[in-house]
């Protein structure tokens, strides 16, 4: 009997591993436990890190990417301008790697990556006085927690407490 089940578990682990062997072989990443893809464009390290980190492409479906790409000059309140040349080979790679890490079906509001239910479910515990301080400001400021984010890096041993955080937000946050 216990080999019976044995045999099943092994088919059903194997099985498993063939299927995402196929959901992930189609993006490498750069580092291990990255999120950015091993062939982030130069112009996405450069033009697209001067007010904020490299917003893993994965995080945001292919429609969020278009927009975002076709409104840089009305860009959350600046001005993201970017030459047409670069426009383009920009939105090309963006959209051949949206939604490799959460395949969402649906658009977030404001295209952002913080309004994606995802987020919301991953950051429940974080108290919201905590997103308010000075250190942290807005909750796409993802490096005042992710000490690794610049490099694509979201895993629970890069994770920091933010300069200024209360003792009962710490309490809430590590449960
Ligand atoms: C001139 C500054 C500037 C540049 C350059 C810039 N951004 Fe932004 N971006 C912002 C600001 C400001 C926000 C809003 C941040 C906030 O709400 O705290 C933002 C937000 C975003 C968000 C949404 C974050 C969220 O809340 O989930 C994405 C995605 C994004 N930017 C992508 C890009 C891409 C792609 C480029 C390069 C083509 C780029 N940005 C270049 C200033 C900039
Ligand atoms: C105020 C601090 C804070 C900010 C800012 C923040 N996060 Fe987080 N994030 C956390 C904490 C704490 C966790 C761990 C939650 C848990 O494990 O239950 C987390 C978890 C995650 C996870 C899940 C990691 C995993 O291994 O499951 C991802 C992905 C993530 N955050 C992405 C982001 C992105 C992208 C941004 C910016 C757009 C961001 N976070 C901004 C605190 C923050």
């Amino acid at each position: 009997m216990t080999n019976t089940i044995g045999s099943h578990n092994k088919f059903g682990a194997l099985a498993f591993i063939a299927i995402m062997g196929m959901v992930f072989s189609s993006t490498a990443f750069a580092d291990s436990g990255s999120k950015l893809p091993i062939n982030t464009p130069k112009a996405y390290a450069q033009e697209c890190t001067a007010c904020h980190i490299a917003y893993p492409p994965g995080m945001l479906p292919k429609q969020s990417w278009q927009r975002i790409m076709a409104g840089l000059d009305k860009h959350y309140g600046t001005d993201a301008s970017l030459d047409d040349a670069t426009v383009k080979q920009l939105s090309t790679w963006l959209e051949t790697q949206s939604g490799t890490y959460k395949r969402v079906a649906e658009v977030p509001p404001n295209d952002r990556i913080t309004q994606s239910a995802w987020f919301i479910r991953k950051h429940k515990e974080i108290t919201p006085s905590v997103w308010k301080l000075p250190s942290v400001k807005s909750e796409a400021n993802c490096a005042a927690c992710h000490s690794s984010a610049d490099k694509g890096i979201y895993s629970d041993n890069t994770l920091k407490f933010p300069i200024g955080i209360d003792a009962r937000s710490k309490r809430a946050w590590s449960n």
